[in-house]
């Protein structure tokens, strides 16, 4: 049995932005079910407290007060250390960004803060009497925690996993100063990253294992397309490094269980789901009617997700037979944009602005296709949901959309394992080409039947990538780095 400290800045259902939350709230369970002591570390966010039964356990003393809270992951056996800190984390709403849709001005003292406490946790100096094997840290918010942890004596084994390399958590010099890092840290071979400060690099290059969330991802970040200027370290460190491909919480995303939809089925009651398509219409007020093309959005509307793709082709979908309906926040522009084409539009185009769970399961349930035209993606959840749940999803080439969707080429077709449309270039013709044939398919209503059986037949849950990350566990601290190995690693990069 393994002792994991999993230290994230979000976990479904306590906080949720985005697929960290998901994987944060569902990875642990899987761990804890294969018989692991695996327990979160997240701030204490006043969301997140507010979600779940936590009691105070420890009173630190710092900069402010500081408190660690003690729960369950909601709904599962999972422990869940929160750090309270009512200046830091005390505030209501996005966790990293202010209303102003600007990060928080004080994100390096409150990650850095995070940081802080995991290492005192991992230590066990905390007084919690709980020492782990390992600590697990994901994203930049995390990403000191290797770096302080590196001249520890009797330090326990470090894995970053990079969920996203575009966030990076760089600040300026004087950020580096103010949170008072130990000068050796300066340096282009440890956390400065062209004269910054970069929380990630501290994961990058401290950390006894990298991995990042699917396979292809983890070679596409060693290229200078994807690698956003830190390809060469991760080059450097490709022996280390390594691709686990994310599962999903298949009890929470569950079709023939799913308490958000109104019709329950499977893959051998297919013919009940167009009861949610109905209701997917009814609720975003467009005609109900089956025989039309759905197409759908859940996502947030950022370059990354390709949302400027989609909405270059509105006006040539808006020319098809289709209802369009889109999920989503993020850039002020895209969300003007797309409130303007539903408002000329309003029985084809329904948008709603914000975050909706339910929705989004009921919008898994109903759609006929889902698209993820992603620049990049490291994993994607969405496009897996989507399978499982008899939507075929249209994706680009890349990342862990190439890992999980097959083409519905004739192959493919042929062989029964075609499970969506997927695409190659980021642009809006290639998009375009795949939207269409997804139309096709939804018109051919015996191979539509067959690609949603063949996404409804595969295993997405965690059963194996939990095992690969244990392996990877293993691997961290059978072979931990020492000052000499950080010395060798540094001295080349
Ligand atoms: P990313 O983490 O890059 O945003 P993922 O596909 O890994 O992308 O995960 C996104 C997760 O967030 C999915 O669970 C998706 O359903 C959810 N999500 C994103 N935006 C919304 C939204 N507006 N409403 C509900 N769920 C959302
Ligand atoms: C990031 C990525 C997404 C991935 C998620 C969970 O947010 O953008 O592709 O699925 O993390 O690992």
């Amino acid at each position: 049995m393994k002792k994991i400290l999993f230290v994230t800045s979000e976990a479904y259902p306590l906080i949720k932005t985005g697929g960290l939350a998901d994987v944060s709230g569902s990875l642990p369970i899987a761990l804890k079910g294969l018989g692991h002591d695996v327990r979160i570390l997240l701030p204490g966010y006043a969301l997140a407290i507010a979600a779940g039964h936590f009691e105070q356990v420890k009173l630190l003393h710092g900069d402010g007060e500081i408190a660690i809270l003690e729960g369950l992951l909601p709904d599962s056996p999972v422990p869940v250390w929160l750090l309270a800190h009512a200046q830091y984390f005390g505030r209501p709403g996005n966790p990293y960004l202010g209303p102003d849709g600007k990060p928080w001005s004080d994100n390096p003292e409150r990650f850095s803060l995070l940081c802080h406490v995991a290492v005192e946790t991992a230590m066990d100096r905390l007084g919690l009497r709980w020492k782990p094997d390992i600590v697990h840290c994901n994203d930049w918010q995390t990403g000191l925690v290797p770096a302080l942890l590196s001249d520890e004596p009797g330090r326990p084994a470090t894995v970053f996993t990079i969920h996203n390399l575009a966030y990076q958590g760089v600040f300026s010099y004087e950020t580096f100063v103010r949170l008072r890092l130990p000068n050796r840290f300066w340096s282009c071979q440890a956390l400065e990253f062209y004269n910054q400060l970069s929380f990630i690099k501290g994961g990058l290059v401290f950390a006894d294992r990298i991995n990042t969330v699917s396979p292809n991802y983890a070679e596409e970040i060693q290229s200078e397309e994807f690698g956003a200027g830190l390809e060469g370290l991760l080059r450097h460190r490709r022996e280390r490094l390594s691709g686990i491909l994310n599962g999903i919480d298949a009890d929470a995303w569950n079709p023939a269980t799913d308490p958000f939809i109104p019709t329950n089925y499977d893959i051998d009651s297919l013919e009940k789901r167009p009861a949610n398509k109905t209701a997917l219409q009814q609720a975003f007020k467009l005609a109900r009617d089956d025989g039309i093309t759905l197409m759908a959005w859940v996502g947030r509307l950022v370059q990354q997700k390709g949302i400027d793709l989609v909405i270059e082709l509105l006006p040539k979908l808006m020319q098809m037979p289709i209802q369009l309906v889109i999920v989503g926040s993020g850039e002020a522009r895209y969300e003007q944009i797309l409130l303007h084409w539903a408002r000329l539009y309003p029985d084809r185009i329904s948008v709603k602005l914000g975050y909706d769970e339910a929705i989004a399961h009921l919008i898994e349930a109903g759609t006929d296709l889902f698209l993820m035209p992603s620049r990049f993606e490291p994993c994607g959840l969405n496009q897996m949901y989507s399978q499982r749940y008899g939507a075929v999803p249209i994706v680009r080439h890349v990342g862990g959309l190439a890992d999980t969707v097959a083409d519905a080429n004739a192959t493919n077709l042929s062989l029964g394992q075609a499970t969506g449309v997927v695409f190659r270039d980021a642009t809006a013709d290639d998009l375009f080409q795949a939207l269409n044939r997804g139309f096709v398919l939804c018109q051919n209503k015996v191979l539509c039947r067959k690609v949603q059986r063949a996404g409804m037949s595969k295993d997405f849950s965690w059963r194996q990538s939990a095992q690969r990350y244990l392996e990877l566990y293993e691997l961290a601290m059978a072979d931990r780095l020492t000052a000499d190995s950080l010395l060798q690693i540094t001295a080349s990069t």
